[in-house]
């Protein structure tokens, strides 16, 4: 890796996570507020052209995986070309992303000949009027289609990204656990977090030892699996299952430590951390015609900035950051 991706506690940021749009065809309550989000105005938006240039500035400083996120990646028409494109980047190991599957189950087969490599689908409840208010749309039978369609396609595992929100779906935590009984799902319970405008509280957050009881209490036979250094998620699986069930415990228990994760935004700024508000415009950068080697500069101060970890979850609630919508996790 080269050293402009190190930082100054020796973090290695080999995983770039790209946020594709702004725009997204549901309206979470925790990622946006009811009125929805100021959208930046597509001439200041990164071109695929300009996503591709940067990305191949980032995999050949040493980025092996890259994550597409948004809003929501499907709302983008040419994904397809984006993927293949980033696919063709000579050092790229993984193409993943983020998705909430509800126009994903069509594309989804043109979108592994691309190269899309692993799958996130969030999905928080599997009741449909609970999938309605939370996401304020409706669309849980299309997402339950494309976890089908990703299985069926071989994606292993299936990745399934559940915010818990106590009083919403803490009652389902069972529920999402049988999922992993048959099929090679990974289930993952995620601490719910703050961002600008999802009116986070601590008591709408179900922690990691909660969530961890619950499931114990009924399944005593759970045990850890290894993690690797740099994930977001405390493994587990329930003897005899064939998925795995995971913790993501950004609040509790944080774990930037291993951190290698920078952020490319739909409108060009690297943010170097999830709840650091620093940014710095990487699209005026590659608009300003100044060579490849000016953009390393820039993106190895932004890294050498980059704090040892966040600062805890009441100063993260206080603290001006973008939505999530923007951010895209
Ligand atoms: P993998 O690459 O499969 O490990 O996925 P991931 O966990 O990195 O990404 P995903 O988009 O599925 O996000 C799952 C949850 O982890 C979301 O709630 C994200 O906001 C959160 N998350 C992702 N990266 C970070 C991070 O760097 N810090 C923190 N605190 N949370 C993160
Ligand atoms: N807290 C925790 N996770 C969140 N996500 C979105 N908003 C929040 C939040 N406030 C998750 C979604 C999605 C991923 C990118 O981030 O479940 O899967
Ligand atoms: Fe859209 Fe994902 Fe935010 Fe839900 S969490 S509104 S699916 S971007």
């Amino acid at each position: 890796v080269s050293s402009i991706l190190v930082d100054s506690y020796g973090r290695k940021h080999t995983y770039l996570r790209i946020s594709l749009t702004e725009k997204c065809n549901l309206r979470c309550k925790y990622c946006m507020p009811e009125e929805g989000v100021e959208l930046t105005p597509s001439p200041e938006l990164l071109t695929t052209e300009e996503i591709v240039r940067l990305a191949s500035i980032f995999v050949d400083a040493g980025v092996n995986k890259i994550r597409l996120t948004g809003g929501e990646p499907t709302i983008r028409k040419d994904l397809e070309e984006i993927c293949a494109q980033l696919t063709g980047l000579d050092g790229l190991k993984t193409l993943a992303m983020t998705t909430n599957g509800v126009a994903l189950s069509r594309r989804l087969e043109g979108l592994q000949v691309a190269g899309l490599s692993q799958l996130n689908i969030s999905l928080d409840t599997m009741v449909d009027e609970k999938f309605e208010v939370l996401t304020r749309r409706k669309g849980l039978c299309k997402v339950l289609r494309s976890i089908e369609t990703a299985l069926e396609l071989g994606y292993d595992p299936v990745k399934i990204n559940c915010v818990v929100m106590r009083g919403f779906n803490d009652d389902e935590i069972l529920d999402f656990v049988e999922l992993t009984r048959e099929r090679p799902i990974n289930v993952r319970f995620i601490e719910f977090m703050p961002f600008d405008g999802n009116v986070w509280n601590s008591k709408k957050m179900v922690s990691y030892a909660e969530m961890i009881s619950i499931v114990r209490c009924h399944y005593p036979n759970l045990y850890r699996l290894r993690d690797n250094s740099s994930d977001t998620a405390k493994n587990f699986q329930v003897e005899g299952f064939k998925g795995s069930v995971s913790f993501i415990t950004s609040m509790t228990d944080n774990f930037c430590s291993g951190c290698n994760r920078v952020r490319l935004m739909a409108d060009g700024n690297l943010k170097v951390c999830l709840f650091g508000p620093a940014e710095v415009s990487l699209r005026d950068a590659v608009r300003s015609s100044i060579p490849d080697e000016g953009i390393r500069h820039i993106i190895g101060c932004a890294v050498k900035r980059k704090k040892a970890s966040h600062a805890g979850m009441f100063e993260i609630a206080r603290t001006q950051n973008r939505p999530m919508i923007h951010i895209g996790g």
